[in-house]
């Protein structure tokens, strides 16, 4: 079942003063079972695009259809509720979104809320915790007292807990050190190819988009102004010059190295293939 947006505007505060279109006829296929990066700069639209996913905003023309749902403009979107559930929507620093008195009772909210037992949703929690590396023994304690990193999982867990199909993340790793980053990004890979989550990731990270996601949207001024496979995206120099989007170092690098002479093959894609195919080629004169 594809997601797709069909001649999907948004317009903001329409019929005030502080009217303001954010999208612009949105035409857009996603691919199921994929990663999806979402780029572009601040204010181009990124966000409001994925928040029509579980009809959190609703177009103000045109059509989403996601699952085997359809948001129309005009229409109340029907089972709503089910819809929140398969489409888990991770909003820029969740962290703050946690209120409940213990890290269980804050991930176990959205499976009750859907009817699930007590001790069943405790059950799934304990295990999106893990997931997530946050060791069981936390479960108990106040978000509060965990480090940012750590609240962010907790809340990205709330979001598992529900076992969304789609998980759409919003810059879900800004603020995180380099190292928190890796383990997030990887635990989104997990989730896609272990678990078959189709996932959407806005990021502004470059390197992120390189190294875990499929496919990469531009968003530019309320528009897609490109959608491509992630290698045909990175292949081009010229277009990412274009686009302003300055590419990972070691695709500039490849670039720079191609120039000089030395032949680099597109299969090379991190620094120590990288460093074994130049030695070869010195080698050998
Ligand atoms: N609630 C809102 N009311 C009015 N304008 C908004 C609102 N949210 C976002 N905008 C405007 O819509 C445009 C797109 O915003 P957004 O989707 O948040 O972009 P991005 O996520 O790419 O930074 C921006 O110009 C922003 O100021
Ligand atoms: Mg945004």
């Amino acid at each position: 079942m594809p997601i797709a947006f069909e001649q999907v505007s948004h317009i903001y505060s329409d019929g005030t003063p502080f009217r303001y279109q954010a999208l612009y006829d949105i035409d857009l296929n996603l691919k199921e079972g994929k990663i999806t990066a979402v780029i572009g700069q601040t204010g181009s639209g990124k966000s409001t695009l994925v928040q029509h996913l579980n009809a959190l905003l609703l177009p103000s023309s045109g059509t989403v259809y996601v699952l085997d749902r359809k948001i129309e403009a005009g229409t109340r979107p029907k089972g709503l509720k089910s819809l929140r559930k398969d489409v888990g929507l991770v909003f820029q620093f969740p962290e703050y979104q946690l209120f409940e008195e213990t890290v269980l009772k804050d991930v176990s909210f959205g499976p009750k809320n859907f009817g699930v037992s007590e001790e069943d949703a405790a059950k799934k929690s304990l295990e999106v915790l893990k997931l997530v590396g946050i060791d069981p023994s936390y479960a108990e304690r106040s978000p509060l007292e965990l480090s940012g990193g750590q609240k962010r999982r907790v809340a990205i867990a709330g979001i598992l807990a529900m076992d969304p199909s789609v998980l759409v993340l919003d810059e879900p790793t800004a603020g995180l050190d380099p190292q928190g980053t890796i383990e997030m990004m990887k635990l989104f890979k997990r989730l896609n190819q272990e678990m078959h989550k189709t996932i959407l990731i806005v990021t502004h990270d470059m390197e992120q988009v390189y190294n875990y996601c499929d496919e990469v949207v531009v968003m530019e001024h309320g528009k897609v102004k490109l959608q491509q496979g992630v290698d045909e995206f990175f292949s081009h120099p010229e277009q990412c010059i274009e686009l302003h989007i300055l590419p990972p170092d070691i695709i500039r690098m490849k670039t720079m190295l191609r120039e000089k002479g030395f032949k680099i093959g597109d299969e090379i894609r991190d620094v120590q293939a990288l460093a074994k195919c130049i030695a070869r080629q010195v080698k050998h004169g």
